[in-house]
């Protein structure tokens, strides 16, 4: 089993997309799949299904229930793809952001045997995580095999992905890539390239347009599902053929 974290400096930077989209194309490539949103403070994987789940992340973690019992077959997907949803109850959101050391080593422990539980089943575990630099985040990175960071060309946004990058990433010498992402039309490579620096173009294994179809799907449906062959679809494509 391979484990990716989506992760981010900021929000918004199209993760949650980005993350189910991967999560869909590995599926249809006949991957047994599980997407897990780990956005324990702002959940936002339910957007995109009207499931009722028995149980969440959230039930996992405080050993409510076991890792494989989060998880939901996708209808409508591609048969290997399997979801992991985080409660959008407040009293759970709440309960999330208190970031205690010694509740966090719990839950890495919790993460680390749920992962053992699940590798000889999954091929793929794709973490969709909180933005920032937060213990929650930290914890899937380090349970991780591969941080896909991504990005949009904001100077903030940028100067933010280039520090999380030097303070953890270079620190737990974790393997990791960058996406730009919601690259306005006419910014040629060059200076996407000269905008990103040095540091983030030896990393930078994609960069994906902003699409207007995109945001008019309104986080209820991915361009990937409706359009394969839309260019935010084949950058995902791409993506997957790097990373598999
Ligand atoms: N390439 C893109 N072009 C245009 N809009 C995008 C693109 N990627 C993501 N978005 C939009 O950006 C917003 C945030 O995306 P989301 O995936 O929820 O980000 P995050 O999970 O990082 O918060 C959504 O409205 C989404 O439709
Ligand atoms: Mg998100």
């Amino acid at each position: 089993m391979k484990t990716i974290a989506i992760h981010s400096y900021r929000g918004g930077t199209g993760k949650t997309n980005i993350a189910l989209s991967m999560a869909e194309c590995l599926a249809r490539r006949e991957k047994k799949v599980f997407l897990v949103d780990f956005d324990l403070r702002a959940p936002s994987l339910e957007s995109f299904f009207e499931y009722k789940p028995s149980y969440f992340v959230n039930d996992f973690l405080t050993g409510r229930c076991d890792a494989k019992d989060v998880f939901v077959k996708a209808e409508g997907f591609n048969d290997g793809l399997f979801l992991g949803f985080a409660s959008s109850e407040i009293r759970e959101i709440k309960e999330a952001m208190r970031e205690d050391k010694r509740k966090q080593m719990k839950i890495l422990s919790r993460i680390l045997n749920g992962k053992d539980l699940l590798k000889d089943e999954v091929d793929y575990l794709i973490v969709d995580t909180a933005p920032g630099l937060r213990y929650s985040s930290t914890n899937v990175i380090l349970s991780s095999d591969l941080v896909l960071l991504v990005s949009t060309l904001d100077k903030s946004d940028l100067d933010g992905t280039k520090r999380m990058i030097e303070e953890i990433h270079e620190i737990l010498d974790m393997p990791h890539f960058v996406i730009i992402n919601k690259v306005p039309e006419g910014v040629s490579g060059e200076e996407v390239s000269k905008e990103v620096g040095d540091k983030l173009s030896q990393k930078m294994i994609c960069t994906i347009l902003c699409y207007c179809e995109v945001m008019s799907l309104r986080g209820r449906q991915t361009i990937f599902h409706q359009q394969p062959e839309h260019p935010f679809s084949r950058a995902i494509e791409e993506i997957v053929d790097k990373i598999s």
